[in-house]
């Protein structure tokens, strides 16, 4: 992809780029509307990219297939105070089909502008620039797997510490993401609304503290403190090979999304029921933002084909990749 983006600048401008670099989308398997509240999240990089060429110039531009473009890369110069650039960019990654392009783009470019960046001041600054391209006060999540990813692993993050670890990822089991047709557009969404609401819900207490009991009558809180004793079941789950429990814990995921945090559609709703019901689903949930979007379902790779052709709407199947500061070593 990254070539692809070099190709594209030389097309475009008649002069080679100075920098080039590509990063990868996101699914989350689990972990949805916590990481703005310092919860526990479970994303892993997928082999779809977003590559980015560039070259400092008198001001920013940028040829892309996608007009939104612009704002984002330039928000990530500014917050990695960078000299104008303009770029090229090149994506295999749908937009805005649920594998996080915005973050992708965005993690390609800070790998451009600064490619000894640590990963963790990577994501950080991608969010920055992200909640600053936007007016959406977005959590770490896409950014940070996007940014350090690992191939055959999901990534856990402790969204309060940002502490994070690898958890081996079976090489047997697909990841499909569904598109369900229904576009979010987050900056024209409650989820600012629904955000603010969850960290007022939760006040000054520890999220990955709590207990079920500590919700009381309150949803939104009810739905951070199960979802983040989801992700720890997921992990463990996914540790010991229990596959029949890893999908159940996609839809009790859902239907908290749906019931407690109220984030879902009638369409997430009717596309999760449909993939559950296709040939080697494991279970299936709506997955990043919600209020449209996709709905990721994890299926026996052996019936990956058949899953996609027993949906009538559009299925990705994606594996797992290294994000764009990914290291070797960090365990
Ligand atoms: C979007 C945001 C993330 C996260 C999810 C919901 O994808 O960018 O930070 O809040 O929604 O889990």
């Amino acid at each position: 992809m990254k070539s692809r983006a070099e190709v594209r600048f030389r097309a475009e401008y008649d002069a080679a780029p100075v920098w080039s670099a590509q990063a990868p989308g996101r699914v989350n398997l689990i972990g949805e509307h916590v990481d703005y509240a310092g919860g526990l999240v479970l994303p892993a990089a997928v082999d779809r990219y977003v590559a980015v060429a560039g070259a400092p110039a008198a001001e920013w531009e940028l040829r892309s297939d996608s007009e939104a473009g612009l704002r984002y890369v330039q928000a990530v110069g500014v917050v990695l105070a960078a000299p104008p650039q303009r770029c090229a960019v090149e994506a295999d990654l749908p937009v805005g089909g649920g594998l996080s392009s915005s973050a992708a783009l965005l993690v390609a470019t800070a790998a451009g502008l600064e490619p000894g960046l640590d990963g963790k001041d990577a994501a950080l600054a991608c969010q920055k620039a992200e909640q600053q391209a936007t007016g959406v006060r977005v959590g770490i999540m896409d950014q940070f797997a996007s940014a350090l990813g690992r191939v055959g692993h999901a990534v856990l993050i402790n969204c309060l510490s940002l502490a994070y670890s690898y958890v081996p990822f079976p090489d047997d089991l697909a990841i499909a993401v569904i598109d369900s047709g229904q576009r979010h557009d987050l900056a024209n969404s409650p989820y600012n609304a629904r955000r603010d609401g969850a960290v007022a819900a939760l006040g000054d207490r520890v999220l990955i503290n709590l207990k079920p009991a500590d919700a009381g009558d309150e949803p939104l809180l009810r739905h951070m403190i199960t979802e983040t004793a989801r992700v720890r079941e997921f992990v463990d789950c996914l540790r010991a090979g229990q596959r029949k429990r890893l999908g159940q814990l996609l839809n009790e995921s859902h239907a908290s999304l749906r019931d407690d945090f109220q984030v879902s559609t009638a369409r997430l709703d009717e596309v999760a029921q449909a993939a559950r019901a296709a040939p080697g689903c494991l279970g299936a949930r709506l997955m990043g933002a919600g209020f449209g979007g996709s709905v990721l379902a994890l299926v026996e790779s052996a019936q990956a084909t058949a899953f996609s052709a027993a949906l009538s709407a559009p299925v990705l199947i994606c594996h797992t990749a290294d994000g764009a500061f990914a290291q070797t070593g960090v365990t």
